[in-house]
């Protein structure tokens, strides 16, 4: 049997497991109704590795991690191990994936459901049908860059210190990703920084000017100061496609972004690294939340988040546009048809299980295929 390529999942601790769950009924529905099959291997991370072999994750599972043309991760963490010294918890497992697959883009949507209009904290007619796309640069600026600390100075008073740096070649690498997924949108980047107070900022936007003339010049560039895009993201966020910016701009305006929409139960992502020979780059998609410890194992996690990760997967590592798309159609489908978790729920609608929801979606991907 031919398969579109190698996909490792990593459910990990807590809600991971049980909204993973619900992704393996897309995945077995994709198989049984459009013919469409991985090569699906699973592995534990976080926690649940920590459990079984002493580690967040094991040279064996980074090595199919390595391999895998798209991994697929839950969440990972909990109180059952928040006591361990910091390089071995459970996030020490994520923070390895990222670093040893090379992930510097981080890529988060923020789509608004017509279904969920009415429970974000903006008017609705700011929020309908919005779908923008936050690339932001995850390995360099700020939260990497030296000198950093804290020192103490003669006088006995202190001074923390940490330092914005980046190169040309990081700023191109992640500009060519944002133009890259604006082909496969709406052909128009917005780009974000501080050029009018910071030199790295003057950069960011000479860098990005230059692969966009480039390589990109049929995609519509815009610049703006990361303070306006705050602004004008809470204004009209509709104004925006494609917003590519750095690690600490992108840090906040992408949760700002999320917020438009409603829950964390519903928001996916992922972070991809560099393009191969063939263009292909290795990647890893997963929901913003965590473990949700207080939710755990009692069937009421929302699986969406996890849902749509795996159809970004489709989307940005398998080549299936298509099948993403029907299945971001089946979840909006659910959500008019009354049904919701219980973070999503509003009045007169139908509170279900994950389970529920889970397979709510496919009958929904059964009535559109
Ligand atoms: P969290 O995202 O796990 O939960 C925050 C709140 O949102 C909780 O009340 C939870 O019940 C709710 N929630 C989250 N996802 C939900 C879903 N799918 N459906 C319904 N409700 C949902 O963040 P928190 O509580 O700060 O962290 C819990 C654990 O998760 C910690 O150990 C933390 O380190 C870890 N964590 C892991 C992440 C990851 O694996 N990428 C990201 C964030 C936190
Ligand atoms: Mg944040």
């Amino acid at each position: 049997m031919a398969t579109k390529g190698k996909l490792l999942i990593l459910p990990g601790d807590g809600i991971g497991i049980e909204v993973m769950r619900e992704v393996r009924r897309v995945i077995d529905w994709l198989s049984k109704k459009r013919g469409i099959d991985f090569a699906i291997e699973e592995a534990l991370v976080g926690g649940s590795s920590i459990d079984a072999y002493g580690k967040p994750i094991t040279d064996e599972t980074m090595k199919i991690a390595l391999e895998a043309d798209a991994v697929l991760l839950g969440a990972v963490g909990g109180p059952k191990w928040d006591n361990l010294p910091f390089e071995v918890k459970p996030e020490r497992g994520l923070l390895r994936l990222r670093k040893d697959l090379g992930l510097f883009a981080n890529l988060r949507p923020a789509m608004c459901f017509d279904a969920l209009v009415e429970a974000s904290t903006l008017k609705p007619d700011v929020v309908r049908g919005l779908d923008i796309m936050i690339v932001r640069e995850l390995t360099g600026g700020v939260y990497f860059g030296t000198p950093r600390g804290i020192e103490t100075l003669p006088d006995g008073s202190r001074r923390g210190v940490n330092t914005q740096v980046y190169t040309t070649e990081e700023i191109r690498r992640v500009a060519r990703v944002a133009f890259d997924i604006a082909t496969k949108r709406n052909n128009k980047v917005t780009s974000s920084e501080k050029a009018n107070v910071m030199e790295s900022g003057i950069l960011w936007r000479e860098e990005v000017t230059h692969i966009h003339d480039t390589e990109f010049p049929k995609v519509e560039l815009s610049h703006m100061y990361a303070d306006n895009c705050a602004m004008q993201l809470v204004r009209n966020p509709k104004q925006f496609d494609v917003i590519v910016t750095d690690n600490l701009f992108g840090d906040i305006l992408s949760d700002c972004a999320a917020m438009l929409t409603g829950s964390l139960g519903m928001l996916p992502s992922a972070s991809l690294g560099a393009a191969d020979a063939n263009g292909k780059r290795k990647a890893m998609y997963e929901p913003v939340h965590g473990s949700a410890p207080d939710i755990a194992g009692k069937d009421l996690a929302n699986p969406i988040a996890t849902i749509l990760s795996f159809a970004m997967a489709l989307r940005y590592s398998f080549d299936l546009g298509e099948e993403a798309a029907l299945i971001e159609k089946a979840v909006e489908n659910v959500l008019a048809g009354g049904l919701r978790t219980g973070d999503i729920m509003q009045p007169g609608m139908a509170k279900v299980s994950t389970g529920v929801m889970g397979e709510s979606i496919v009958r929904a991907l059964d009535k559109l295929a």
